[in-house]
C-alpha cells in the first residue's frame, strides 16, 4: 500500500485534467498484487477498493477495467459512485455486443473464459506449475486464446470457442514469427545494401 499511497499523493497535486482516469488490472491470475478483501472478491472487481482511494483525492471522471462480468455488480459499481464507467476487455474479444446485451438486459453477465483457459485446473500442467515452461504456456496461451478470436472476428469469422489453450498457444508463435520473418524481408528490401567495390 505504500506505493498506492504515493501514487494518491501525486494525483492529488494539480496537474491538466484529462478526460478519464482508466484503472485497469487483469484478473484474478494478479492475485499477488490484489487486495485480499473477500468482500471485494466477491465484487469480482476487486480493483475497485483503489479507485476509491483514488476517488477521494481525485476530481476528474474514473474508469476502472478488470474482472467485471455480472450486470449486477457493474450497476453496484456505478450507483455507488466508486466509477463513473466500466471498462470490459477480454468478453469483448468474443462478443463485442457485449455492453450492448448487458444494458438492454438481454444477458445478466459476461462470458467468462478466462476461468477455463489452462492446461489443467490442477497440478504439473495448471498455471501454478513448478516447472516454468508450463506456466508461460498457460499464461501466453490464455493471452493467445484471446488474440486468435480478434483475429477471428477481424475476418469476419465466427469465434472459435472450442480453440485449446495449446493450440492458441501454437498459433500466436507462428504467427509472431511469420510476422517477424516479413519485417525482417521489408527491411532488407528497403535497405541500400552494401555499395558494390569500384562504384
Ligand atoms: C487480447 C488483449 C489485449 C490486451 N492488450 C492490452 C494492452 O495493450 N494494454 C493494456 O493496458 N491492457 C491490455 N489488455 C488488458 C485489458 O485492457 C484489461 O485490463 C484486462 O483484460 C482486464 O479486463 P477484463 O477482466 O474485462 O478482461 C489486453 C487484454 C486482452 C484480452
Amino acid at each position: 500500500m505504500k506505493n498506492l499511497s504515493t501514487c494518491l499523493r501525486s494525483l492529488a497535486v494539480p496537474m491538466s485534467s484529462p478526460d478519464f482516469w482508466v484503472i485497469p488490472e487483469t484478473g484474478p491470475q494478479s492475485g499477488k498484487r490484489c487486495p485480499k478483501r473477500e468482500t471485494t472478491r466477491k465484487r469480482e472487481a476487486y480493483f475497485l477498493d483503489y479507485a476509491e482511494a483514488i476517488r477521494k483525492v481525485c476530481q476528474f471522471p474514473v474508469m476502472v477495467t478488470g474482472g467485471f462480468r455480472t450486470r449486477a455488480i457493474m450497476e453496484d459499481a456505478l450507483a455507488s459512485g466508486t466509477t463513473d464507467v466500466i471498462g470490459l476487455g477480454r468478453p469483448l474479444c468474443t462478443d463485442p455486443d457485449t455492453p450492448r446485451d448487458l444494458m438492454e438486459g438481454r444477458i445478466e453477465a459476461a462470458a467468462s473464459h478466462e476461468n477455463h483457459l489452462h492446461l489443467a485446473s490442477k497440478g504439473l500442467f495448471s498455471p501454478a506449475s513448478p516447472l516454468m515452461p508450463l506456466k508461460v504456456i498457460n499464461v501466453i496461451g490464455g493471452q493467445a486464446w484471446y488474440y486468435q478470436q480478434i483475429f477471428h472476428l477481424a475476418d469476419g469469422e465466427p469465434v472459435d470457442l472450442k480453440l485449446g489453450v495449446l493450440g492458441a498457444f501454437r498459433a500466436y508463435l507462428a504467427d509472431e514469427m511469420r510476422t517477424a520473418f516479413k519485417v525482417r524481408q521489408a527491411r532488407r528490401r528497403s535497405s541500400p545494401g552494401p555499395t558494390p567495390v569500384g562504384a
